[in-house]
């Protein structure tokens, strides 16, 4: 077994080569019937986790918290949930995957807290202190008695989140801080000891919630500039004291998230448009705001919106840090959503496994998990009304991309021996449901399919994200997918039809093909310089490319 002996590598290195799994560990697997997942349950998967081709696992808040935004209202950043476990489980997690070649991202709540939090209760009851400072109070004529309500501090999602006061970058108003204030100088500090603390129990990195908006006003470029200077300067701050740990970012802007010293962004649903072009199909928690999908059977989809944004981050962030499409995640639907079919979706897989950065793969995308519509609401999952980062959702509903993993045939699909009434959300009540155990007996299964590609793309540098990544589908022509990944003289294609009818495409190439690396329907030609692909209804090719110019 490879394990992490002392990490003096750049992080930005591991990082590169890494396939990241995220956990939602509430609902991933319950070991002492409780009907919520904990840590000892993620400690015995890591082997199955491991043999999917994982480098490292991130998960969600498993903090002290009221759970009124399912753990991103943390009421202690220094306590884990005991509905998880205790801090000597996380730390015997750490230790399993670390044994095994695997490290451990855990998530960072930069930007607020519950409004159980010690540090807001203090200044809850002292709202007239100079002292109370930590927190953007907007009104502090309420009762004490009573207690803060809406609207008399600033909230940062939800409204009972209360924003950490990091300062304005133009103060404008009484109650707004300067960025060097002593309430955001102390919040700063703060961000280290809590990092700190837990990188001394063997975390290995922090997702780091919405990162990009610690300073207000969010979306004013000066504001974006300081919180890139107070992320810089926690980078500068790693690097120095924990080399090798890293530090992934929730903005979906990659070229400010890398910049303000980030190894990782996603890239997804907000910020940046592209993401919803290729996968939102009108189902699910989030709209297909951007036309129809890309990635369904009809062919109607466009790739430009994706094409132009994609190449401009990447162009951005090159040699400096990455770029992740998630293969879904908690805040909106399952990549199994609506009709789309197993067939459209490993069209997809091939997508997400040859994507220019590092993959991160969503508990149960592996199996084909599909979202569950009718799943009840659970601990502010909808996002009905939310005015924040994913405004414009119909309903929002979160709660039917977090029900449990399905592991077997069992009761609960062996997610939990609690009673079904008492599962922290309720299992898909398909019969013929995907679970691990079903899926690793058949070789043809989308859980070895996905293990393939993470192989190959594991084996193959150009693959990977030192190589290049170019899309070569003229605006007129988004079908079939054509991508050209290129490396050390090394290139390959990737080609995708993800719609029902054949394709075929034609481009200036001088190249003809080597080895096929996966081949589902695909031929190609080459003469004169052109290369033309045909590929059949839901076709898919990875193929060398042989004296490419
Ligand atoms: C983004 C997280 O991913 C989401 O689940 C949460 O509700 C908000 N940030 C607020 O922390």
């Amino acid at each position: 077994m490879t394990t992490i002996s002392e990490a003096r590598d750049s992080a930005y290195d591991w990082v590169g080569k890494a396939v990241f799994y995220q956990i939602y560990p509430q609902s991933f697997l319950d070991t002492n019937g409780d009907g919520v997942g904990d840590f000892p349950g993620i400690t015995s998967r890591l082997d199955y986790i491991k043999s999917l081709g994982v480098d490292a696992i991130w998960l969600n808040p498993c903090f002290d918290s009221p759970f009124g935004d399912a753990g991103y209202d943390i009421r202690d950043f220094y306590k884990v949930a005991p509905r998880y476990g205790t801090e000597e489980e996380l730390i015997r997690l750490f230790e399993g995957a670390h044994r095994r070649g695997m490290r451990v991202i855990l998530d960072l709540v930069a930007g607020h807290t519950s409004m159980d939090n010690e540090w807001f209760l203090a200044e809850a009851a002292n709202p007239k202190s100079p002292d109370s400072n930590r927190y953007v109070w907007l009104n502090r004529d309420f009762d004490p008695a009573v207690g803060p309500a809406r609207g008399d501090f600033l909230g940062n999602f939800f409204w009972y989140q209360p924003a950490l006061n990091y300062g304005y970058a133009e103060p404008s108003e009484p109650w707004q801080d300067s960025v060097d204030a002593p309430g955001p100088r102390k919040n700063r500090e703060e961000l280290r000891r809590i990092m700190a603390y837990w990188f001394d129990r063997g975390c290995d990195g922090f997702r780091v919630d919405m990162a990009g908006s610690l300073i207000k006003i969010e979306g004013q470029p000066r504001a974006q500039a300081e919180t890139q200077r107070l992320w810089q300067e926690i980078r500068r701050w790693i690097d120095e004291t924990y080399p090798g740990k890293a530090l992934l970012a929730e903005w979906s802007c990659p070229t400010a998230a890398i910049d303000a010293g980030f190894h990782l962004d996603f890239l997804m649903h907000f910020n940046a448009p592209g993401y919803p072009s290729l996968f939102f199909n009108g189902v699910g928690s989030l709209p297909a705001k951007e036309g129809p999908c890309y990635f369904h059977r009809d062919g109607e989809g466009q790739l430009k919106i994706f094409r132009e944004e994609y190449q401009r981050q990447l162009q951005g962030v090159r040699g400096k840090g990455f770029i992740s499409l998630p293969v879904a995640n908690h805040d909106f639907q399952r990549l199994h959503c609506g009709p789309r079919s197993a067939e459209e979706l490993r069209c997809a897989w091939v997508f997400f496994l040859t994507q220019a950065g590092p993959p991160t793969i969503y508990y149960g995308e592996e199996i084909g998990m599909r979202y569950l519509v009718e799943a009840p609401s659970k601990e502010g999952s909808t996002l009905a009304g939310i005015t924040a980062v994913n405004a414009g959702a119909a309903n929002g509903e979160r709660a039917g991309s977090r029900t449990p993993m399905q592991w077997d045939d069992t009761d609960n699909a062996g997610f939990s021996s609690a009673a079904p009434g008492e599962i922290y959300l309720p299992l898909d009540p398909d019969p013929d449901r995907p679970t691990v155990v079903g899926l690793e007996k058949d070789p043809e299964s989308l859980l070895h399919f996905v293990r393939k590609l993470i192989a190959l793309r594991r084996e193959h540098m150009f693959l990977g994200a030192d190589a290049s990544y170019e899309i070569l589908n003229p605006d007129d022509q988004p079908y079939p997918f054509l991508c050209v990944r290129r490396l050390d003289g090394a290139a390959c294609i990737i080609a995708i039809n993800p719609t029902s009818d054949a394709r075929t495409i034609t481009v200036a190439l001088k190249a003809h093909h080597g080895e096929f690396l996966l081949n589902v329907g695909c031929e190609i030609v080459s003469t004169n310089g052109n290369l033309a692909l045909s590929l059949g209804a839901f076709g898919y090719v990875i193929v060398e490319l042989l004296h490419s110019s």
